[in-house]
């Protein structure tokens, strides 16, 4: 493979790597998890959880990725004839995220442009949100413009687009995100709110905080979808894979548990908690904080800040969704970059219009009751993630053994948890897996196991 086709180091690596794990799944969706399941009992389980569970998944896949040099497909194809399957069970979880991904992104830009050109307040109305993702045009030229910024970093390639936007990026997005989390914690009432996201309430201890918790991990950490083995793939032989992994975690974890401090002391002071955090995802971040926002102080710019922040995290991720599908279908197909990204982009775009009308002109169309949004959202992250995640266990705990992963691991230096991660690969993590493609599947159909 071409020298330029590869991470320069290890600090392009995490800061790629870590720029596609963070992102909305950190700032919607961990805050909300944290104070509905118990502010620091959550906490506590979500760390332990990423110190084993996710620790051990993540390896495996950088370390499929840089043993066989190739992208997801390939990868599996590389190790076993009989286990290529599983690559491109994982290579359809991104061709389906990438466009509703970018919808959502489109969103973000719009809600950033708003901050900028002085309409905060309006931002801030209740039909603001959904009058706007109801539209046909505007949400499409927003859409179209997140899809295209992308697009741009990635033809650059892996070193000089991915790496360098990632270095560019990830730095301002901690200084952001530092800095709102700061001014936030300075508000007279946000102790209050502190308290509550940080204190442990025994109470709220359950199994389906675990496996909230362990869902929320391996979304966040870009598991189970092949990015991590494509990222892998362009890691060079002398990187300690380990290490990487450990830094990687802890900006994940860190920009998660920042979130939540930016989120919930503000909610606090500004709005009421139960009905805020009844709701998370797309209503928490367009709908309440814009309201959080301009009863702030600075509020206008402060919401023009965090949107930045949430662009920024958007953006690392949308490009790593986005790289794992070119490299694909180059290594595939045999097509420059330029004719890969645009075939990308035209086909994503044309997958994404359900997913945007979905809002609005073609509303009336659900499948399985579900929108076309939710619908992907449904088959990507509660259906194929855990079963691909599953497989790979099962292959590399079964069929390869875990010995193959850690010599891989063991070329830069001794492999400090081995023993945690053979058991982790081949009991607990499969255990976990299933249990969560189950209860995840019937809650979804309004069945409760627990
Ligand atoms: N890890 C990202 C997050 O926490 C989610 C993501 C999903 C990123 C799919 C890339 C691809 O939001």
């Amino acid at each position: 493979m071409n020298e330029s086709k590869k991470f320069s180091g290890k600090i392009g690596f995490i800061l790629a790597a870590a720029g596609s794990a963070v992102g909305l799944g950190n700032l919607w969706r961990f805050p909300y998890l944290a104070a509905k399941y118990g502010g620091g009992t959550f906490l506590l389980i979500y760390l332990i959880l990423t110190v084993t569970f996710g620790f051990s998944l993540m390896i495996t896949e950088i370390t499929i990725g840089r043993k066989t040099g190739k992208s997801v497909v390939n990868a599996f194809g590389a190790l076993h004839a009989n286990f290529r399957f599983i690559g491109y069970l994982a290579a359809i979880v991104p061709v389906l995220i990438f466009p509703y991904y970018c919808v959502i992104g489109g969103w973000v830009v719009r809600y950033f442009t708003a901050y900028m050109s002085g309409e905060a307040k309006l931002a801030a109305g209740d039909n603001y949100f959904p009058d706007f993702i109801s539209q046909t045009g505007q949400p499409i030229i927003f859409l179209l413009i997140f899809i295209m910024a992308t697009a741009i970093i990635v033809v650059f390639g892996v070193q000089k687009g991915i790496e360098k936007f990632s270095k560019i990026l990830m730095p301002i997005l901690i200084i952001l995100t530092i800095g709102i989390a700061i001014y936030g914690l300075t508000i007279p009432g946000a102790a209050e709110g502190f308290i509550y996201y940080i204190k442990p309430d025994v109470s709220k201890f359950s199994i389906d905080a675990i496996l909230a918790a362990v869902g929320q991990l391996f979304y966040s950490l870009s598991l189970a979808m092949g990015i991590m083995i494509t990222y892998g793939s362009y890691m060079k032989k002398e990187e300690n894979i380990e290490s990487c992994v450990r830094h990687i975690e802890i900006f994940d974890t860190a920009i998660a548990f920042l979130a939540g401090l930016i989120i919930i002391p503000a909610i606090f002071t500004f709005h009421n908690v139960e009905e805020s955090l009844s709701s998370s995802g797309p209503s928490l971040m367009f709908i309440v904080l814009p309201k959080v926002f301009s009863n702030m102080a600075f509020g206008d710019i402060i919401g023009g800040a965090f949107f930045a922040l949430v662009f920024f995290a958007a953006i690392t991720s949308s490009i790593s969704l986005m790289e794992t599908i070119v490299s694909m279908l180059e290594e595939k197909l045999g097509w420059s970059r330029i004719t890969t990204c645009i075939t990308v982009v035209i086909f994503s775009f044309a997958l994404a219009l359900p997913s945007t009308l979905g809002f609005g002109a073609w509303s009336d169309i659900t499948v399985f009751g579900m929108s076309f949004l939710d619908f992907f959202d449904f088959i990507s992250n509660t259906v194929l993630m855990p079963i691909v995640a599953l497989l790979t266990c099962i292959f590399v705990g079964y069929v390869l053994k875990p010995r193959f992963i850690e010599e891989e691991i063991s070329r830069t230096g001794e492999f400090k948890s081995r023993r945690l991660y053979n058991i982790t690969i081949r009991f607990i993590a499969p255990a976990f897996l299933l249990l969560i493609l189950i209860t995840s599947i019937l809650t979804k159909f309004n069945i409760n196991l627990f």
